[in-house]
């Protein structure tokens, strides 16, 4: 059971199934926050449409994926809510009323807008079609997601620093246009995300194709690690190799190992003597990972083959959202004077 009432709220977009980088900036944490905090996590599926509303369907394949990850990871539906953002229709009422109050220049001048304008530019005609109204409305919806749950403790990463800058914005701006104290000032807590690289190098992503997935099998883990570029200037195995050129299996030794000095140091000894070359190096690596992630990848197996069971946690934890989502919308409905014509 959470040890305080502080609500944490945070969401993850269902656009494919998770990796290392989303388990060691994010998940983890969350299974930490979830015994200290009344803890709210949402598969954002209405987000997750603001960029792929030509892919319905496979969005919606994809909560399933991210549940069965976060749920052999460690989230655990009996000390957090998990729910799906869709379900909660509230959500899309609070993020309307909202967009009343909100004005335009606000969201015009979120950087991740104007980045996905950059991105979008070569082919103009195209970007301005991509570019939707609810797209737009990114950061209001987001808003809206933690204000429903009056989340005061935003775990993120940095990147979504201007969204959360936003959400507080329209937090102080509701809470004085109506002259209450009613929504409390969403703070974020930003994750330490050790800076983990994709198998080429690059920053590890989903669409860069280069990442390690939590549910990946032994095998394909180990044909990504054995791909990973190492110590460019160590031609050969009889050269003494550097740990801190190495590019991608040392810092991923660090990420996996931090609670292991020894370890560590034998592993840099064994490279730097050399008594070790890159390749064996690497198949040792993928053990670590493989280690570490074995019990799961087994896990996620029984709940994907249980798919019961999995519905069932879902809708439990959506019928819960659902009942904190009305309350709330209920109190700001009659904050803002509108009448209830729904009430029971
Ligand atoms: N924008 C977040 C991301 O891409 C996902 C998100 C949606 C979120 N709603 C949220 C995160 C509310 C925290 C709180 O990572």
């Amino acid at each position: 059971m959470a040890s305080s009432d502080k609500r944490i709220m945070s969401g993850m977009r269902p656009t494919g199934r998770l990796h290392l980088g989303h388990y060691f900036g994010a998940l983890s944490n969350w299974v930490r926050f979830q015994s200290q905090y009344d803890s709210y996590f949402s598969i954002v599926d209405w987000h997750a449409l603001t960029t792929k509303f030509q892919n319905t369907r496979e969005v919606q394949g994809h909560i399933w994926e991210i549940a069965l990850d976060w749920l052999c990871v460690g989230i655990d539906p009996d000390a957090a809510t998990v729910y799906v953002q869709s379900a909660v229709p509230e959500i899309a009422e609070l993020h309307l009323l909202m967009s009343m109050l909100t004005p335009h220049n606000w969201v015009e001048r979120e950087p991740t807008l104007k980045d996905m304008v950059k991105m979008l530019d070569s082919d103009e005609s195209a970007a301005k079609e991509k570019i939707t109204y609810g797209l737009l409305g990114y950061p209001v919806l987001m808003t809206a997601d933690i204000l429903t749950f009056k989340g005061q403790l935003i775990p993120v990463g940095k990147d979504q620093e201007s969204h959360l800058e936003f959400a507080r914005d329209v937090c102080r701006r509701f809470n004085k246009l109506y002259d209450v104290d009613y929504f409390p000032e969403p703070k974020p807590e930003f994750t330490e995300t050790p800076l983990l690289k994709g198998i080429d190098g690059q920053k590890m992503g989903k669409s860069f194709n280069n990442d390690i997935k939590i549910a990946d099998t032994e095998s394909d883990t180990e044909k990504k690690v054995k791909q990973m570029i190492t110590d460019r200037t160590r031609l050969a195995k009889s050269d003494p190799g550097h740990t801190d050129l190495c590019e991608i299996p040392w810092p991923m030794y660090k990420v996996f190992a931090k609670d292991r000095p020894d370890y560590l140091a034998q592993v840099k000894n064994e490279c730097e003597t050399p008594l070790i070359g890159c390749v064996d190096c690497k198949k040792r690596l993928a053990g670590e990972v493989n280690d570490f992630f074995r019990p799961f990848r087994e896990k996620r197996e029984l709940l994907a083959a249980d798919p019961d069971r999995v519905r069932k946690i879902i809708e439990h934890g959506n019928s819960k959202a659902r009942k904190v989502a009305k309350q709330t919308l209920s109190e700001v409905r009659d904050i803002m004077g509108m009448v209830d014509w729904n009430k029971d």
